[in-house]
């Protein structure tokens, strides 16, 4: 396994940072995560555009050009001989003495990895997957793919425990998104309904691709708010992200939604998905 480390390829187990880091001190980076079939990048524009937009958000320099960021990423995927799995890659806004307010002399710490993952023949993806719903505890700002992930872990924990894979956030009634995932319904009339972008979700890549392959194929979609009573009784259920592309959810908090199998319209969705991203 090799990794990157501000300007370096270095073996996994050397790749190291200083504990004096703002990312490490204070989550004070994004980050990206995108999938990778077949040796190829998936999406590579769309998540290096949001890497941008993140990091102008919280006003931090990204220390390589997005062309420069590109090449790395498939120079790593190379060096790792990775045909399935994902890259990430992390921006923080570097080493300096702990205070709150922006370093001045900081450089920021890149630093990307990446993992080998079944994505298409796994298990999650042929029989569905058990979600819970929790609390939406996060921050205002969900735009930014901010690395402070606290939330998100104890909210995927709350799910684990409970035996599921995902948890749904919830707030004033409404989903807004998975833990680590965009979320969807079908309707009994097939419109698939998800939440609109704003600052209340992360602006998901696999989410934007597969409505404009919907888009393009007439499948109606709709972005608007839809509740926790909507979603269990909804036709279909499913999430969309980089690590698991399109995925069904059969249980909601212990009910089965429909029959409780992955249903036709998510199957074909993902097999529409695959097909653009191969
Ligand atoms: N998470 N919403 C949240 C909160 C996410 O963290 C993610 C991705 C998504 C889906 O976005 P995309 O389709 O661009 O992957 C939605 C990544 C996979 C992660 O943190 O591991």
């Amino acid at each position: 396994q090799i990794a990157y480390v501000n300007g370096s390829f270095v073996p996994l187990a050397e790749a190291k940072i200083s504990i004096l880091d703002r990312g490490f001190l204070f989550g004070d980076g994004t980050y990206e995560v995108a999938a990778v079939l077949n040796g190829r990048i998936i999406d590579s524009s769309s998540h290096l555009a949001r890497l941008q937009r993140s990091a102008e958000k919280i006003s931090l320099a990204l220390p390589e050009t997005p062309d420069r960021l590109v090449a790395l990423l498939k120079e790593l995927i190379a060096l790792n001989g990775l045909e399935e799995g994902f890259v990430y890659l992390q921006v923080t806004r570097g080493a300096a003495e702990r205070d709150f307010a922006f370093p001045k002399d900081a450089r920021p710490t890149l630093v990307m990895f990446v993992r080998s993952k079944k994505m298409i023949d796994s298990r999650e993806a042929l029989e569905g997957i058990s979600v819970k719903t929790v609390p939406d505890i996060r921050w205002a700002r969900r735009d930014i793919k901010n690395i402070s992930l606290l939330a998100q872990v104890l909210s995927r924990q709350l799910a684990v425990d409970a035996d599921c894979q995902e948890a749904l956030m919830v707030e004033n009634g409404f989903v807004t998104e998975g833990v680590s995932s965009s979320a969807f319904i079908v309707t009994a009339d097939g419109v698939l309904v998800t939440r609109p972008r704003f600052n209340a979700i992360l602006d998901g890549c696999t989410r934007k691709a597969l409505i404009k392959l919907c888009e393009e194929r007439k499948i109606p979609v709709e972005e608007r708010l839809f509740s926790v009573a909507e979603a269990l009784a909804a036709k279909e259920v499913f999430i969309t992200s980089a690590s698991v592309l399109v995925q069904g959810v059969v249980v909601i908090d212990g009910h089965p939604i429909g029959d409780g199998k992955v249903g036709g319209v998510v199957r074909r969705l993902r097999e529409i998905h695959l097909e653009f991203a191969h």
